[in-house]
This record gives structure tokens, sequence and C-alpha cells, in this order.
């Protein structure tokens, strides 16, 4: 089954074509990421205009690479939710006329959701159950994965999302939008003891995480040293930043690891990519014999190919939509009916 599939909900513009949830034939990204950076951050209205813009032509150039008809199109995909609402709309009314042109099935996609298949993608004999870590620009989750369609979340952040606060931290220091990739090459170079930043202790549920004291305690740092005039170690201070990024994250996986007696982990989303919690979650899950599994670079941040893979799982159990499908900012990944 050959589905096209749409993502819009950011500051990328993709439309990919994936077989059978696995196989991907062409993943066409337009970023719009070196027109947001003069901004500092995404402007959802330019972002909206520019995904309307590109979203044609892409459709065009999938077909063309994967060498397809539009005939040989089974159903269309779309990242329904969450995201920034005018961005998602562009997607989400594209697939509904590709979708109503085609007369093949529609299919939404919840955007975490196909975050998590980019495992599937990468790893083609992974199959659920298994736990994901969740870590993206706007989503910091623990998820047990029961089944394709089928999740549980065990923890959550309960104020910022951890690629929020890099992208913050990273804007207060100078590096270009978004922080989070910049932020983790300084890092390497930095020695994280030299500063000390706190990591949020576990509450009353002991998977839910916190990000909001570490990130205003890395800014007073910040905003403190520019008003004595101390100069700044900065890849020291982004060293201990991602370091309790991490340590927020990864004893939280642990804990649920032991807990729930799973073996196989996944991680998923843009701060997926960060060298040190990819590092770190290898070693705390190989410790417990649990196997990891982690897409490669370009498969974390937002892309196509991971929406056309969850969809296929959703066609599956039966998760179409008909030409009243609306977009959403927000909406659980355990899904609801439509
Ligand atoms: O998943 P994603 O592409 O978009 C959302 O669904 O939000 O995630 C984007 C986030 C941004 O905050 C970006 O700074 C962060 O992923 N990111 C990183 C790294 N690469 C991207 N954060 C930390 N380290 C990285 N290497
Ligand atoms: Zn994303």
């Amino acid at each position: 089954m050959n589905i096209l599939a749409v993502e819009s909900s950011c500051d990328e513009t993709a439309v990919a074509i994936v077989r059978d949830g696995r196989e991907v034939l062409t993943d066409c990204i337009a970023s719009q990421v070196a027109l947001h950076r003069e901004y500092g951050g995404v402007v959802p209205e330019i972002a909206s205009r520019k995904h309307i813009e590109a979203i044609y032509g892409l459709a065009d150039q999938a077909l063309e690479n994967a060498g397809l008809t539009r005939d040989e199109i089974d159903a269309v995909a779309v990242t329904y939710a969450p995201g920034l609402i005018g961005a998602v709309l562009v997607g989400v009314n594209f697939a509904k006329a590709a979708a109503m042109a085609l007369n093949k099935p529609l299919i939404p996609v919840h955007h975490i959701r196909g975050h998590i298949a980019a495992n599937y993608l990468a790893y083609p004999d992974l199959e659920p159950p298994f736990l994901c870590l969740v870590v993206s620009g706007g989503h910091t989750m623990i998820i047990e994965v029961k089944d394709y369609t089928d999740m549980q979340i065990l923890g959550t952040t309960l104020d910022d999302a951890a690629g929020e606060c890099f992208d913050k931290v990273g804007r207060v220091l100078g590096m270009p939008y978004p922080g989070g990739a910049a932020l983790d090459k300084a890092a390497q170079q930095g020695d994280e003891t030299r500063y000390h930043l706190p990591v949020a202790k576990p509450g009353e549920n002991p998977y839910n995480m916190s990000f909001s004291g570490l990130k205003t305690a890395t800014l007073n740092l910040i905003h403190h040293a520019e008003q004595v005039g101390e100069e700044l170690d900065i890849p020291s201070l982004c060293a201990a930043f991602t370091a309790a990024v991490s340590e927020t994250l990864v004893p939280r996986v642990v804990r649920a690891l032991e807990e729930t007696g799973y073996k196989k982990v996944a991680v998923a989303g843009g701060v997926a990519a960060n060298s040190r919690i990819r590092h770190d979650i290898l070693e705390a899950a190989g410790k417990l014999g649990a196997e990891v599994y982690m897409p490669p670079l370009k498969l974390c941040g937002d892309n196509g190919a991971m929406i056309g893979s969850q969809a296929y799982y959703e066609y599956l159990v039966g998760n179409v939509a008909d030409m009243s499908l609306n977009a959403y900012a927000t909406k659980s990944i355990l899904g609801e009916a439509l």
C-alpha cells in the first residue's frame, strides 16, 4: 500500500511516499528554518504562507522521485494535530483535496505518533510493545506503546518541553534558531562540572518531569553574568544544561523500564538527536539489558516519512477520516473518535 503523507505542523513542509508502513520511497522536505532564523523563532503566519507555496510542488516532486503516477497512490495521510494551527490547516486542506481528487482514503495522523513511528522506518524488525521517550520542541513524554495505535502516557512534562528549553537557552546565548543542535555542538567542548544547575526531583508521579526551574536558573545565570560583566564559559554552560536535561529524562526512563519490565526502549522527536541524551540512554538501558532504538538524525526531526509509516497502522485499524476532518493545535496522543 503506497501512502502519500503530508506534514506541515511547524516549519518544515514535508511530503513522503511510504509503502506498507516501512519502506520509504521518497521523503521530500522544504525547510523554512533559515527564514524564521532572523526572527529567532517560528513566525506562525509566515510558516502557513510558506507551506501553501511549497506543498503542491513538493507532492509532484515526491511522485516523480518515487516513479509513481497519481493512480498508484492508495491513500493520503496527514498530520492533523498538534501544531501551529494555521500551519496544520494547510496540510489538512491539501490532503483532503488530494484524497478527494484521487478518490482514496484520508488518514489523519497525530504528529507525536508519527515521531514514534520514525523508529519503524529505522528498525524494520521493531514491533510494539515497547517504551518510548518522546522529546520534541513541544512535547516531552514517556509512553508505553502497547500496540501501533494503543498507547498509554506514563509521564509527561508538567511545564516546558525539553526542546523549548534548548531553544530558549540557545537564543539567549545568541545561537541560531533552533538552538538545540548548536547547543549540543557547543556542549561537546565544555566541562559540565563548571556550573551547577538544578534537576527537578520526582514528584507524585515519578515519571513526570519539569524543565521550567532549569530553564529559569540557566537564564538567571546568564543574565547575572552579563550584569556583573563576567565572561561565561559557554561550552561548559551548555554542557551543564544538557547534563541536567539528560539527568531529568534518563533516570525516569530507567525506572519505567524497571517497573514495567519492558526490554525495549525507543526515543523519538527532534531532541532525540542530542548526542548526550543518546549516549546516556544507551548506557543506562544497556546496563539493564534493554534494547535501545534511536532513529538516525534525519528521522528525529519533522519529516513526512514518519507520518506515512504511522498512517499505515492507523489505516489497518480503520482510523480513516471523511471530508469533515479538522486540524487541532492540541490533541492527546491517545486519540479519540474523530
Ligand atoms: O520534533 P521536532 O523537529 O519538532 C517538534 O515536533 O517540536 O523538534 C524540534 C526540537 C527543537 O527544539 C530543536 O532545538 C530540537 O528539537 N533539537 C535538538 C537537537 N536537534 C534538534 N535539541 C537538542 N539537541 C539536538 N542535537
Ligand atoms: Zn515534531
